[in-house]
């Protein structure tokens, strides 16, 4: 294979140059951490489910004019995106209390909440992401007004459209992260989704059972995390049946 130029890696992906100006590859690790990367782990596997579950929001996204950096999938662990630059910020949006909501505020884990709350962190590992307001967003220039009324707009649109798929297939989407990011085209500069839409970023209960089927499942040793992911992968028909197709192909001696 050509040898690429690495542009990024983080802790759970890697981004390389793209095959045209304007496009990066994104390629989904294994590697699962947590509490700014103090629990490290490899899981088999989870770098494929996450590849093909983002994928499947991202396409949905882009197909209901939501637009996002997601281009195409190219293999079973990387994705064609458009090149943005992240704005650094972190957007959670909540329909339940849980994590760190519950820690702040002394709430019941799986309050509902009167209507879906969106809070910003401030991207930045060495800090732990800290929660931050639209007044630190504006004073620090890390986003203007128009553009943080339409990363709201953009979060409230993308809560709306993952509950209700999850609600189809009997997950409640307790709450979520997304990132956003500005594309430059000619003068202009769009906001689209990007980094990835994955049980990584999302808290998934089963709605009958409350079985947790998400990230939480590896922060708090609750099972096996890759079969959660593949539980929630075939729920949603973004893979047919077992972990099988979440090895890569291997040479036969
Ligand atoms: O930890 P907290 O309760 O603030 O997380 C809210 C949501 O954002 C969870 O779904 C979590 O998985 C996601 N999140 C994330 N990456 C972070 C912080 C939170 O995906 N760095």
């Amino acid at each position: 294979m050509a040898r690429r130029t690495k542009v990024y890696e983080g802790k759970a992906k890697i981004l390389y140059e793209g095959p045209e100006p304007g496009t990066l590859v994104q390629y989904f690790k294994d590697d699962a951490t947590a509490f700014n990367a103090k629990k490290k782990e490899i899981i088999e596997g989870k770098g494929v489910l996450n590849n093909r579950l983002s994928e499947f929001f991202m396409s949905g996204l882009n197909n209901i004019g939501i637009p996002t950096h997601f281009l195409k999938r190219l293999n079973m662990r990387e994705q064609l995106i458009s090149s943005c630059e992240i704005i650094p910020l972190e957007v959670i949006v909540r329909n339940f209390a849980a994590g760190t909501l519950c820690e702040r505020l002394g709430l019941e884990e799986g309050t509902r909440l009167s209507r879906p709350l969106v809070e910003y962190c401030y991207k930045d590992d060495s800090l732990g992401d800290p929660l931050v307001s639209e007044e630190h967003i504006a004073a620090f220039g890390w986003a203007s007004h128009p553009e943080m009324d339409e990363i709201l707009s953009l979060a409230l649109r993308v809560n709306d459209f993952m509950s209700g798929i999850f609600y189809g297939v009997g997950i409640r989407l307790v709450d979520f992260k997304i990132e956003i990011g500005k594309v430059f085209e000619s003068e202009f500069q769009r906001l689209v989704v990007a980094d990835e839409i994955s049980p990584d970023s999302c808290r998934l209960w089963d709605i009958e059972s409350g079985k947790k089927l998400d990230k939480d499942v590896f922060r708090r040793d609750l099972g096996d995390l890759s079969d959660a992911y593949t539980e929630v992968a075939m729920r949603l028909g973004v893979i047919q049946s077992n972990k099988s197709q979440l090895t890569e192909p291997r040479l036969v001696k």
